[in-house]
């Protein structure tokens, strides 16, 4: 896996724009994974909307939308293929918020939400920032599962975080957050 060299913090009105490198990690039923961040390839953008169309009830990010602290990245089973999954997040202070992820549904339990997951975590550590947070259904077992894989802890129990149509009716959220700076 590439490697950043760790830079010092900066402040948020500093933060870098992301780096236009990817890298290719392998993983158990496919060759490899590409990550990337998601630019401006509207081919890209529209893949992303319709992953996550099928994926949530509700739009989860605006791709595509500009904005200084918005960041977003993207898998693809192979360089130029099509869009098989995002990440999108936004910096927030010293938090990197993550606001949506999904995989396609053919390319499910392949690794790619980790190595997307991974590659946020290393930017936010690159980043220097303090925390990785995210909200999950306390329905969606497959996404607790994934993010306790990966470091996440529970933070808090957020009552009536969703409507009750988007998750058959379970409106909890758990708030989960890894510090970047801890070595997996
Ligand atoms: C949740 C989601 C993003 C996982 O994507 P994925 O690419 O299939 O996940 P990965 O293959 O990287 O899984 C990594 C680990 O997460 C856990 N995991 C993932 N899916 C799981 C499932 N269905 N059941 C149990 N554990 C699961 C496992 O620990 C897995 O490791 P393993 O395969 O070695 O056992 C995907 O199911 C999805 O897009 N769901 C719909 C959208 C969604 O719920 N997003 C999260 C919103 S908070």
């Amino acid at each position: 896996m590439h490697r950043r060299r760790p830079r010092r913090p900066r402040p948020r009105d500093r933060a870098p724009a992301l780096a236009p490198s990817s890298y290719a990690l392998p993983v158990s039923s496919v060759p490899t994974v590409v990550v990337e961040p998601l630019g401006s390839d509207i081919v890209a953008i529209a893949q992303c909307i319709v992953l996550d169309a099928d994926a949530f009830p509700y739009a989860s990010a605006t791709f595509g939308l500009r904005s200084a602290s918005a960041r977003a990245w993207i898998a693809r089973s192979e360089p130029g293929s099509r869009v098989v999954g995002f990440l999108a997040a936004r910096v927030d202070g010293r938090r990197l918020s993550v606001h949506g992820l999904a995989v396609d549904r053919e390319a499910r339990r392949r690794g790619i939400a980790r190595s997307l997951l991974r590659e946020a975590i290393a930017y936010a550590r690159d980043l220097g920032l303090w925390a990785v947070i995210l909200h999950v259904s306390l329905a969606n077992r497959a996404a607790i599962a994934l993010y306790s894989a990966e470091g996440f802890s529970v933070r808090r129990r957020l009552r009536d975080f969703y409507p009750p149509a988007a998750f058959d009716g379970e409106t909890d959220a758990y708030e989960m957050v890894v510090d970047p700076r801890t070595p997996t």
